[in-house]
C-alpha cells in the first residue's frame, strides 16, 4: 500500500497489528489531525483529546507558535550533535534554568532517559560527593511509581505487566509505600548508602494518586536531614498540568533534582532534561553521559517556544481554575450514580473511579462510548481512567466535555 494513500480506520489499524510490535493496546480510533483541544479521525469526526499523548500537548495540539519554532528552526540547522556547539543550546539551556530556578540543565530527548540521567547523576553524586562506598548507593522508590521503560526502570517498578520476563534486573533501589513518610522515615535512619528519593509528586500512570497535603514537603525535610537527594520526577505533573508549573510548587518545595519532559516540547517534539545546582551537576563531565539527539537546535527551539506559550497563555491559572470546575461538577454528579466512585486530581490532571473490580473491562468500555460521543480518555490501571485534555482549554468547552462524561455514565448505567 502505497504510504501517502487515503486509509481508512481500519485499514490503518490493520496495517499497525499487521507491521507493527503489539506493544500498546489502543482505542480502536485513528487521528489524522488536531488542533487545539481537538484531533479527528480519518473519517474526519472531531474528538475532545482528553490525555493529551499522557500530558504532553498542555499548549493544545499543533500550537502555532511552537510549530512555527520548529519549522523555521527545521530549515536552518537541525543537528550537530554536541561535538559541536550550537547556537541555540545555550538559549535554550539559559530559558529553562531561569524559568526553573536551577544553575544547569542536562537535556535529552525522552523521559525515561530524563529519568536514567537523573538516578546516574545521584549515583555519582553518592560517590563523589556523600562518600559512599563504591557500588552501593541506594535510591528509595515508591511502590506503583511510573517512571519510563528502560531496563533499569522497570527493574525498580512493581507493575508485572511492565517488568514480567525482563530480568536480571538493575539493584540498588529499594521500594516504600506512596505518600507514607514513616515508611521513608524508616528507609533513611541507619542506611548511610541512602543517595537518593526518586518520586512522582502525584502518580499520574498508577492512577492520578494524589499524596496526603505536606507529603512532599516533609519528605523533602526528611531528605535533607539524611543528606539524601529529592529527585521530582515532574516529567507527567509538570509544565502547569497541575495548576502550578510544577506539582511540587503546590507545597513550595525545590527538588534536589528535577526531571522534566512531554509538554516541555507542547507535544511536537521528544525534548526532555533534569536540572540541578552546580554542587550536584558537576559531577557530570565530558564524555560521562550524552545523546547523539539531547539538546539539539529543534528541540532548543521548541523547548524555548513551548514555555514561552505556557507563561504567555497562562496555562497554570486556567488548568487550576478549570481543573476546581471540573472537581466540582463531578463531584456533584457521582452521588447520583452508581457507576463512579469518586473523581480525584490537581488542575487538570484528574481520573474516576470506576465502581467495578480491577480486572474488569468496564473502564475500557465507557471510555469506547466516549468515544462515540466525541471524547478521547483512557483507563489508566483497571478501574480507573484518567482526564488530562489540552491546558488550552476554554471554559465553555470544558462545560461542553463536563455534559459529554456525564451523558455518557448516565446511558452508561442504564
Ligand atoms: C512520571 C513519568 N516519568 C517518566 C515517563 C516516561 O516518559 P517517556 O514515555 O517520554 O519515556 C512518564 C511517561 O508517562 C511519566 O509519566
Amino acid at each position: 500500500m502505497a504510504v501517502l494513500e487515503h486509509l481508512t480506520s481500519h485499514q490503518a489499524i490493520d496495517l499497525e497489528k499487521k507491521h507493527g510490535a503489539h506493544n500498546y493496546h489502543p482505542l480502536p480510533v485513528v487521528l489524522s489531525r488536531g488542533e487545539g483541544v481537538y484531533v479527528w479521525d480519518v473519517e474526519g469526526k472531531r474528538y475532545y483529546d482528553f490525555l493529551s499523548a499522557y500530558s504532553a500537548v498542555n499548549q493544545g495540539h499543533c500550537h502555532p507558535k511552537i510549530v512555527g519554532a520548529m519549522t523555521d528552526q527545521a530549515k536552518t540547522l537541525t543537528l550537530t550533535s554536541r561535538a559541536f556547539y550550537n547556537d541555540m543550546l545555550g538559549r535554550f539551556e539559559e530559558y529553562v534554568t531561569s524559568t526553573f530556578g536551577f544553575d544547569k540543565l542536562l537535556p535529552m530527548n525522552t523521559g525515561a532517559e530524563a529519568v536514567e540521567t537523573a538516578v546516574k547523576i545521584c549515583r555519582r553524586w553518592a560517590y563523589q560527593k556523600k562518600g559512599i562506598p563504591e557500588n552501593q548507593a541506594q535510591i528509595i522508590v515508591c511502590e506503583n511509581n511510573f517512571h519510563g521503560r528502560t531496563t533499569t526502570i522497570v527493574s525498580f517498578s512493581n507493575d508485572p505487566v511492565a517488568r514480567k520476563d525482563y530480568g536480571p534486573y538493575t539493584t540498588g533501589f529499594i521500594q516504600i509505600a506512596y505518600d507514607n513518610l514513616a515508611a521513608l522515615e524508616e528507609a533513611l535512619e541507619n542506611n548511610p548508602n541512602v543517595a537518593g528519593f526518586l518520586v512522582e509528586p502525584i502518580q499520574g500512570e498508577a492512577g492520578v494518586y494524589v499524596p496526603s497535603e505536606g507529603y512532599l514537603k516533609a519528605a523533602k525535610t526528611l531528605c535533607e536531614k539524611h543528606n539524601v537527594l529529592f529527585i521530582a520526577d515532574e516529567v507527567q505533573t509538570g509544565i502547569a498540568r497541575t495548576g502550578k508549573l510544577l506539582a511540587v510548587d503546590h507545597e513550595n518545595v525545590t527538588p534536589d533534582i528535577l526531571v522534566l519532559g512531554k509538554a516541555l516540547s507542547g507535544g511536537v517534539y521528544p525534548v526532555s532534561g533534569v536540572l540541578a545546582n552546580d554542587g550536584i551537576m558537576d559531577v557530570i563531565t565530558p564524555g560521562s553521559h550524552g545523546s547523539t539527539f539531547g539538546g539539539n537546535p529543534i528541540a532548543a527551539a521548541v523547548g524555548i517556544a513551548a514555555l514561552e506559550v505556557v507563561k504567555e497563555e497562562q496555562l497554570a491559572q486556567n488548568a487550576e481554575e478549570l481543573g476546581q470546575i471540573f472537581r466540582e461538577e463531578l463531584n456533584k454528579f457521582i452521588p447520583t450514580c452508581d457507576l463512579v466512585v469518586k473523581v480525584r486530581g490537581k488542575g487538570l490532571l484528574n481520573a474516576i473511579v470506576i465502581n467495578d473490580s480491577e480486572g474488569s473491562s468496564t473502564a475500557w468500555d465507557i471510555c469506547m462510548a466516549f468515544k462515540e460521543n466525541g471524547l478521547l480518555a483512557k483507563p489508566t490501571h483497571g478501574n480507573i481512567i484518567r482526564f488530562a485534555p489540552p491546558l488550552v482549554m476554554s471554559k465553555e468547552q470544558l462545560m461542553d466535555c463536563i455534559s459529554i462524561i456525564i451523558k455518557t455514565l448516565q446511558e452508561f448505567e442504564k
